[in-house]
């Protein structure tokens, strides 16, 4: 039974989905989450593009040792000489060049020759090749291009050097039978293609992302890129989870085999939703709320009586808990950073008091402290930790008759105490444009929304907002029991990430 290599691209072209932005602690907490779920590949950037996602792959290469730490390139010198410099702490460091090959992206985008691509894609994958053996190799926009000429792109660059062909459906334009056939065509007719591995690299706008993963799998490609959720440029990449279970639970017909831990998969899914703040819809298949519960009588009957009658996967592994493990106000601080570790947030010092000061304060105020609210707590003390302005104090006073006022105070990165108060047409608005006025940066704000983490009335309220700012899209989150403290920090958060990336782009 082969063993298909898992590539997760959550941290690169996971984190390209529009608002999706991570910072280099929450980029570092995911990887170590992925170490766990024993990904082969993380591919944990694309260090050219900035000098904060530089530093994210430079940190990831430094401290998650199993897998392969992977860093994208166009193929132009100075970006492989950039992911060189960022992965050469790895203890398995891979370069992942990319050119473009459709006549489409040719034609209108690069102007340039085929013979001039098929040159440079040979030229870049011999300079990365100076610098480590695991050379990988992708023709963008492979699906729309002529098959005979990725025949020849792939030939020249294993011939070069390349250790990893990636073929990519850049835009999900694929449909299975044909994407499959192009993946057989090039085990067919390249003459080298024995010297390295066929990966496939699907996103998913069509909704096939899985479905063209998978037929590419049974013909004859053997790495795989995926990431968590299905996050990603536009509609998304392809499901790890939905990838991984397929070939597991359909071993009969794949007879093919990962690596991945299972069980570890649930948790995976719950960080990148909590950290990126994109909510896995209930019908996700594997992670979605819904994904096995049974409304259907009949159904509830079969699955009493038998689970297998309508439950084809154990929810158990994919790590689902069977009940979430309740902590209370009695609960130590020991027992809390323990829990942490599962759930697979790793906080010290500052943040491991500050996340435990707001359990304490929960618990004062909830009976049962679940496994979901612990996660939110965590997501909650790693968002204190990279702020920029603190939300000191909020007040607010609203009614059927009065006007909603907000009162706010916070602190600036200098520790100046700025204050000041708005009317708005409601609270939230009100606390908004507070806010606004005194951090003083010009933004929109896109969409509001409001969740509670858990059922119950006592349960902690999770705020998403996002913001845009010159056409870039930023996510701000804040959870409380009151949720007009979850709205104001959740804005406060948003703002403060665009204050991030803004001053590093300067750095930069
Ligand atoms: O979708 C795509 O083509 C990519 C490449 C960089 C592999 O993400
Ligand atoms: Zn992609």
């Amino acid at each position: 039974m082969d063993k298909i290599i898992i590539f997760d691209t959550t941290l690169r072209d996971g984190e390209q989905a529009a608002g999706g932005t991570l910072n280099i602690q929450e980029k570092l907490d995911i990887a170590k989450q992925l170490e766990k779920l024993n990904v082969d590949v993380i591919e944990a950037g694309f260090p050219i593009s900035s000098p904060g996602d530089f530093e994210a792959v430079r940190l990831i290469a430094k401290e998650i040792r199993t897998p392969v730490i992977c860093a994208l390139a166009r193929a132009i010198p100075q970006d492989i000489d950039r992911a060189w410099e960022a992965v050469k702490e790895a203890e398995h460091p891979r370069i992942h060049v990319f050119i473009s090959a459709s006549d489409v992206h040719r034609i209108y985008q690069l102007k340039k020759s085929r013979e001039e691509i098929l040159q440079t894609s040979r030229e870049m994958v011999i300079r990365a090749k100076q610098y480590t053996d695991d050379v990988e190799f992708s023709p963008m926009d492979a699906s729309r291009a002529e098959p005979k000429y990725i025949y020849q792109i792939v030939e020249a660059v294993i011939d070069a050097g390349a250790t990893t062909v990636n073929i990519p459906d850049t835009v999900g334009y694929a449909i299975p039978g044909e994407f499959g056939g192009l993946i057989e065509g090039i085990c067919r007719n390249v003459p080298n293609i024995n010297q390295a591995i066929i990966s496939v690299h699907c996103h998913n706008d069509l909704g096939l992302a899985v479905a063209n993963s998978l037929e590419s799998l049974r013909r004859g490609a053997r790495q795989v890129e995926c990431t968590i959720n299905g996050i990603g440029e536009r509609a998304g990449n392809a499901s790890l989870e939905e990838v991984v279970m397929a070939i597991k639970t359909r071993e009969d017909l794949f007879n093919l085999s990962t690596g991945i831990n299972t069980k570890q998969i649930y948790r995976a899914s719950r960080m990148v939703s909590e950290l990126t703040g994109f909510s896995v819809q209930p019908n996700k298949a594997i992670v979605g709320a819904n994904a096995f519960s049974h409304e259907s009588g009949i159904h509830q009957d079969g699955v009493i009586k038998m689970p297998i009658t309508y439950e084809i996967m154990d929810p158990r592994t994919v790590g689902i808990p069977a009940s979430s493990l309740v902590m209370g106000k009695l609960s130590g601080r020991h027992a809390f950073k323990e829990r942490l570790a599962e759930l697979g947030y790793s906080l010290d010092g500052e943040d491991l008091n500050r996340a435990f000061a707001a359990f304490k304060e929960l618990a004062d105020k909830k009976r049962e402290v679940t496994d979901r609210d612990i996660e939110s707590l965590a997501a909650e003390g790693l968002r204190a930790s990279s702020e920029v302005y603190h939300l000191d104090r909020l007040q607010v006073t609203c009614g059927d008759r009065g006007i909603p006022t907000a009162s706010v105070r916070l602190i600036a990165p200098d520790g100046q105490i700025l204050a000041d108060a708005a009317l708005g047409a409601g609270p939230v608005d009100a606390v908004c444009k507070v806010i606004d006025r005194l951090v003083g940066v010009p933004n929109v704000l896109t969409e509001f929304s409001i969740k509670s983490v858990t059922e119950g009335i006592d349960a902690i309220g999770e705020v998403l907002i996002r913001i845009e700012s010159e056409g870039v899209t930023y996510t701000g989150r804040g959870a409380d029991t009151d949720i007009i403290v979850a709205s104001a920090k959740a804005y406060t958060n948003a703002l403060n990430r665009l204050l991030a990336v803004k001053k590093a782009s300067r750095q930069g």
